[in-house]
């Protein structure tokens, strides 16, 4: 391989949508779809952080108010990434929501709120850049985020585990209709991610587990083989190569990247 094939951007010239990437794993894939070409929808229910993270990422990178459980947002969103960039090549499904609880304290509204983000949002949204993928008639790449929660249950988890065990099979059946049509569909597993989102997580389990702040986070880390918890950028590897013709052969798959924590 010569020099300049090495140096080549993976995603040059692609127009992406990453729904949720307003912060956390979703603005690393942001970035680093920007540093390889792509210009990237920041697509938030949350407008404002959404414009601030598009602001910090660059020319390459602008808002979109999108909530994934409307539809008519999903629609909207669509078609503001082709007003502004004339098509649409790369979907990740990223927003997602967390909760906790015994399953004799589960409420309804929280198990019909992570329904309706995490599994319906997905759905729905990658639905409508299907519809969009094929009228442009030349493929495209969809990725959805599952986690290594779809893989098991856990005793406190059982809603969130449930939708994404729902993605992790959503995206087996929406791989096998739209790749005859060039639209690969395909996951990633993240294992357990430290950021803002897993902050939120240590304090669920310091309520109901009774420990300390913080503490949740450490056991989780040194649990992990690789001896830490993952960074949003140690998933952006397996999110560029998922978005790339590399992986053009990748049909209806899930990758874990957690280092190490499952194995199937
Ligand atoms: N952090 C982890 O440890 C971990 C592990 C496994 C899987 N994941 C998955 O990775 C993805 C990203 O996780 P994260 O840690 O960056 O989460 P995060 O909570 O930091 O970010 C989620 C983003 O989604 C947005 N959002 C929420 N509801 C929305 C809606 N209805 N429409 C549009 N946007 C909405 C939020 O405003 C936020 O910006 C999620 O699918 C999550 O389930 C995370």
């Amino acid at each position: 391989m010569i020099a300049e094939d090495i140096a080549m951007k993976r995603l040059e010239g692609k127009s992406a949508l990453i729904t949720g990437s307003a912060r956390g794993i979703g603005r690393a894939f942001a970035q680093a779809y920007i540093r390889e070409g792509a210009t990237v929808a920041i697509a938030d229910i949350n407008l404002q952080r959404a414009e601030q993270t598009a602001g910090e990422l660059g020319p390459q990178a602008y808002a979109v108010a999108m909530d994934v459980t409307d539809q008519a947002s999903i629609e909207a969103a669509i078609g503001a990434v082709v007003a502004r960039a004339g098509k649409l090549d790369i979907l990740i499904n990223n927003a997602a929501l967390f909760d906790l609880a015994p399953i004799v304290d589960i409420t309804r509204d929280s198990y019909e709120r992570l329904f309706s983000i995490n599994v319906a949002g997905t759905l729905f949204t990658l639905q409508a850049a299907a519809r969009q993928m094929i009228r442009q008639g030349h493929g495209g790449k969809i990725i959805n985020m599952a986690s290594q929660a779809g893989r098991r249950g856990e005793a406190l988890v059982a809603v969130y585990c449930a939708t994404k065990a729902a993605v992790i099979s959503l995206t087996q059946s929406a791989g096998l209709n739209l790749i005859r049509q060039g639209i690969n569909v395909n996951a990633i597993a993240p294992g357990v991610v430290d950021g803002e989102h897993w902050d939120g997580v240590d304090a669920l389990f310091a309520r109901h587990e009774g420990l300390a702040p913080g503490e949740k986070k450490k056991r989780v880390g040194d649990e992990v083989p690789y001896g830490r918890m993952g960074t949003a950028e140690d998933l952006t590897g397996m999110a560029i190569f998922l978005a790339s013709k590399e992986a053009d052969y990748v049909v209806a798959q899930t990758y874990n990247v957690d280092g190490g924590n499952w194995m199937n």
